[in-house]
């Protein structure tokens, strides 16, 4: 199994990839989850991902809380999309389960130093400040990452909090750029592959078919979700961005993309946190990042109903 470290501010879909991993030993070794300010701040996030992992029966999960804010600007949350809480939906009990004492950048670096080089995957599915703390204040770490496979960005989709930018790159861009521009492989799920990861409403009851905890709570989750994008893009489904990060280090087969450069937009008002990634290799700019374009959406479902019923 990969070992990976997620990084995470939940987040309905933040959930779901929580559980897949949680739900998938034989792939996946979750080295520790690290809390990240974005959707919500960070005390309800830290809380979140402790709550998903007692749902997961696994309470002995190493969870940590990392930055409460971006690197240099004000936190942007999406109470719009989540919810107050980040994980509305379904009734929820607080867990019971500790915080690890360590903040969750040390953990970062500290995991990175410690296992052999080329060895430890990172997920981050929130705003990519944690990340990018770690890689500036441990720059030796970088050459030992084996790849970061992040949700984040978009081209053809453009965007889903600005019109150009997606939500956690827009939070905290210039982490965004540090990660972009580490020389790290870097394998990236951006909007263009997300909204084609749509929940419909067989997909849904499936979900619920499973008939235990974790069933009920991700179609409750989904439905939730599901009434915002309903409501804003009017098609059927919402996209579930997060767990295709996860789905990638299990299936790769089921994601197709081409290896390309990305720049993130730092500067412009207009177009802050847009990723320029040049889909057409019009520059001779060096290539940063394995841009996913399509998803064999059935198939994700499919192993995402085969995974989660485990629990
Ligand atoms: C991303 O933003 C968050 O709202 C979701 O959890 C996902 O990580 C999609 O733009
Ligand atoms: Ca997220």
């Amino acid at each position: 199994p990969r070992k990976i470290i997620i990084d995470t501010d939940p987040g309905q879909d933040d959930a779901v990839a929580i559980l897949l991993a949680l739900a998938s030993p034989e792939d996946i070794d979750l080295l520790g989850i690290t809390a990240v300010a974005g959707n919500v701040p960070l005390e309800l996030t830290a809380k979140n991902v402790r709550i998903v992992c007692e749902l997961a029966g696994k309470p002995e999960t190493k969870v940590f809380a990392g930055c409460d804010k971006p690197m240099h600007r004000k936190l942007v949350t999406a109470e719009h999309v989540h919810g107050k809480t980040g994980l509305d939906g379904p009734p929820m009990d607080d867990p019971t389960m500790p915080v690890q004492e360590q903040h969750g950048v040390d953990f970062i670096i500290e995991t990175l130093r410690n296992e052999p080089a080329g060895t430890v995957t990172l997920c981050p599915i929130g705003p990519l400040t944690n990340i990018a703390t770690a890689f500036e204040r441990a720059p030796d770490i970088i050459s030992r990452v084996q790849e970061i496979v992040l949700m984040g960005g978009a081209y053809f989709e453009v965007g889903n909090i600005t019109p150009t930018a997606e939500f956690n790159i827009y939070v905290d861009p210039e982490a965004a750029k540090i990660v972009f521009d580490a020389g790290a492989p870097l394998t990236v799920m951006p909007l263009d592959v997300t909204h084609k990861a749509l929940t419909t409403k067989t997909r849904i009851d499936a979900f619920r078919a499973m008939k235990t905890k974790v069933g009920d709570h991700v179609a409750a989750w989904t439905d939730f979700f599901e009434r915002f994008d309903m409501e804003k893009y009017g098609s059927e489904g919402a996209p579930l961005h997060d767990p295709c990060t996860i789905a990638y280090l299990i299936a790769p087969q089921l994601f197709q993309g081409r290896q390309i450069n990305v720049e993130i937009e730092t500067g412009s008002d207009l177009t802050l946190g847009m990723t320029v990634a040049d889909w057409w290799r019009i520059t001779d700019r060096p290539k940063n990042a394995m841009f996913m374009k399509d998803i064999d959406a059935a198939g994700f479902y499919a192993l995402l109903a085969d995974r989660l019923a485990r629990l």
